[in-house]
């Protein structure tokens, strides 16, 4: 066991830091209350490189490891979640998908603008009807001969707004449930291919979050990715990888509300002493520091697990509940330990506890992960 990082991890760590102090920090409150979109900031962040980090510098990525996403995607998302699952699909939903899987023409066309944040891109499971359980995909790909026909409606799509490329998966072949299903590319602008209004969401309400709809769409055979059929075992194998960045995420949420309250705690005096004085504040920051390093554990490892190339559903599973679940109960103390400024938005801590709940919901809910876990280890 080597619990070291290397001089580039720990570079790319405080690049990210850097970036949300001084870039993300500034107006995220009024980003959040008006569900505004961090554009400039996503656009700076392509520029630097953290919207294809693990791709190949050859398709314009930054060919950095998985460790390094997850440190980048703490430090984005102490102070940013909005801003961070706007990287975190891009990176591991969309651009890892399209490396990994794609064709050579894909990667040219697609992959290439995505890696480098020209472009923006969404990941397009859940339906109406088919959220968890993903195998019931009724959005329908008709084989045409040179193309499929989409039709049907996707919900809560993550860049739904302000993606160019959707990777969208859909049924050609219902007999034969999940070996039916295909993974095609579809772009803003095809025909009858509309985006509807923008969800009001309680947490991460500066990404855009919408439903989609396709009406007759002419998808090109070769926006196929994969093989015929390969689209459901492609979602599966992409949000394996995606629940590592959604778990740092939470990881990211929880620190930042634990780093506040720290603060808060030797600053705010009552009874004549600083509050972390008392053993009520001392109890729960303690158990906030362990949980938040336990839950660092957990995705460092299903990282590490990935770069080396071993399997890492189980532990990206893992993060994620554990990741998730942490943040939760991390955010809601923070709230607690900064009392009457804790429900005010100008001390942070109260939209991190919004913002916290997405993580025990999107890219499987904790519910799911239980389901992954399970029959992992029954295996
Ligand atoms: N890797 C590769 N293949 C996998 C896999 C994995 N991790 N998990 C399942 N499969 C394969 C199985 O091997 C099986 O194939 P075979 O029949 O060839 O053996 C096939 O897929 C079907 O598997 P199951 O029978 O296990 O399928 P299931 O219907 O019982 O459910 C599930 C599996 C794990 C519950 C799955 O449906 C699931 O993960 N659901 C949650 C989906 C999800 O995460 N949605 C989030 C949407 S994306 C999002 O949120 C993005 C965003 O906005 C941020």
């Amino acid at each position: 066991m080597f619990f070291e990082f290397t001089e580039e991890q720990l570079m790319i760590q405080q690049a990210a830091r850097d970036f949300a102090i001084s870039e993300l920090k500034p107006g995220v409150i009024e980003r959040d209350e008006h569900q505004k979109f961090p554009y400039e900031q996503i656009k700076k962040l392509g520029e630097l490189g953290f919207m294809g980090m693990m791709v190949d510098p050859k398709y314009n990525g930054s060919g950095l490891d998985t460790i390094s996403y997850v440190l980048a995607m703490e430090e984005l998302s102490k102070i940013d979640a909005s801003a961070s699952v706007v990287v975190s699909v891009n990176n591991s939903l969309v651009c890892f998908g399209l490396e990994k899987y794609g064709s050579d023409f894909q990667k040219e066309k697609y992959l290439k603008p995505l890696a480098s944040g020209e472009k923006i891109g969404a990941f397009c499971l859940s339906e109406p009807e088919a959220g968890s359980d993903a195998t019931s995909q009724q959005t329908s790909a008709i084989d045409m001969g040179d193309y499929y026909l989409l039709n049907g409606t996707k919900n809560w799509i993550t860049n739904g707004g302000n993606a160019s490329t959707y990777l969208v998966i859909a049924q050609t072949n219902p007999a034969q449930r999940h070996k039916g299903i295909n993974a095609l590319i579809v772009e803003k602008g095809m025909a009858g291919f509309t985006i509807g209004p923008k969800e009001n969401k309680l947490g991460i309400r500066a990404s855009d979050t919408h439903s989609l709809m396709f009406t007759d769409v002419k998808v090109p055979k070769e926006n196929r990715i994969g093989e015929e059929g390969f689209g459901f075992s492609f979602a599966m194998k992409t949000l394996d990888g995606g629940r590592i960045g959604i778990a740092a995420q939470a990881l990211g949420i929880a620190s930042g509300a634990y780093e506040m309250a720290l603060q808060y705690s030797k600053e705010r005096r009552t009874f004549g002493k600083p509050i972390s004085s008392h053993q009520a504040i001392q109890f729960k920051l303690a158990d906030m520091a362990t949980e938040i390093e336990a839950a660092r554990m957990l995705c460092l490892k299903a990282a590490w697990l990935k770069d080396k190339g071993l399997p890492y559903a189980l532990a990206s599973s893992m993060a994620k509940l554990f990741a998730s679940q942490v943040a939760m109960k991390t955010t809601i103390e923070a709230v607690q330990i900064h009392g009457g400024y804790g429900f005010v938005k100008e001390f942070h801590v109260e939209r991190l506890m919004r913002d916290a709940k997405i993580t025990q919901i999107y890219e499987g809910t904790s519910e799911i992960q239980r389901i992954v876990i399970a029959r992992e280890i029954l295996k």
